[in-house]
């Protein structure tokens, strides 16, 4: 029996348009599952990374809650869902959102010091630990600019689980790289798994959901599909995407 890490129920978004409410998450109810790799789908546009932000308390829901730790991120007040952003959760983006001026292993360590749950010293030993486990050891003086994509979406990894966070929450991680480049991110984010860490991530590529313990899909602004998968292993690869292609056929993918 698995432990919920996050519940929402009831989750409602609109943005206002034209002087009109665009509904765009309606009366959604989701739990995730500590330790578990979930993988959200849907089409463009069908609210992926509107659910994130919501779930994240990176935007708050218009209407619903989002219980996490027994308390409500919707209704919670702004500097305590501040601090859980910067310690709970951790945040890996399409685009990695490194500061341009500071070197791979500043960027790695700023939000460590920030959140003051560790001292100096004891960050930056779990920084040198993290550069080492991301294969950037050998980058770590250089700055963002001076990286390939792969390596800056490897620093916004460590970057992300500095603070040791309770769930990650990543947006199309591997949407701006290139094949090799995706498949090392995503061998990084199994491994942080198999080592417990819980992930949440919207994806609209197949080989990326390959490695998901289960699968949300969504549509119509609420979940359609969800779909359960045992552990990945490289070995499953090819038996995997056979069922998790026919079933995203069925959900119209
Ligand atoms: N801040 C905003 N203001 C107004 N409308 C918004 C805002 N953010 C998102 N939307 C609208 O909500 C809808 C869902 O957007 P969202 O970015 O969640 O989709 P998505 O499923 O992540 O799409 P994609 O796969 O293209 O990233 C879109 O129609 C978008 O235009
Ligand atoms: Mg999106």
């Amino acid at each position: 029996m698995k432990n919920t890490i996050l519940s929402a129920k009831g989750l409602c978004k609109s943005f206002a348009h034209n002087g009109k409410q665009n509904h765009i998450l309606s009366n959604l109810d989701i739990d995730i599952y500590e330790g578990d790799f979930t993988v959200v789908m849907g089409a463009s546009g069908s609210g992926k990374s509107t659910l994130l932000y919501a779930l994240s308390g990176m935007d708050r829901a218009t209407s619903g809650q989002v219980l996490y730790k027994g308390e409500d991120i919707v209704k919670m007040p702004e500097k305590k869902l501040s601090a859980l952003r910067c310690g709970d959760f951790g945040f890996i983006f399409q685009q990695m959102h490194l500061v341009s001026n500071l070197s791979v292993f500043e960027n790695i360590t700023v939000p460590g010091y920030l959140n003051k749950s560790r001292t100096s010293a004891e960050v930056d030993k779990r920084a040198e630990e993290l550069t080492e486990k991301m294969g950037i050891t050998h980058i770590k003086k250089q700055l963002p600019s001076q990286c390939s994509g792969g390596e800056q979406q490897r620093c916004a990894i460590a970057r992300a689980v500095i603070n040791s966070p309770e769930l990650i929450f990543a947006d199309e991680p591997t949407g701006a790289l290139n094949r090799k480049n995706t498949t090392e991110v995503l061998d990084l984010l199994t491994t942080l798994n198999n080592d417990g860490q819980s992930i949440l991530m919207v994806t609209h590529d197949s080989r990326a959901a390959l490695r998901a313990d289960r699968i949300i899909y969504i549509a119509d602004g609420t979940v359609i599909g969800d779909l359960e998968l045992p552990r990945y292993t490289a070995e499953s690869e090819k038996s995997r995407e056979t069922q998790i292609n026919s079933w995203l056929s069925s959900m119209e993918w």
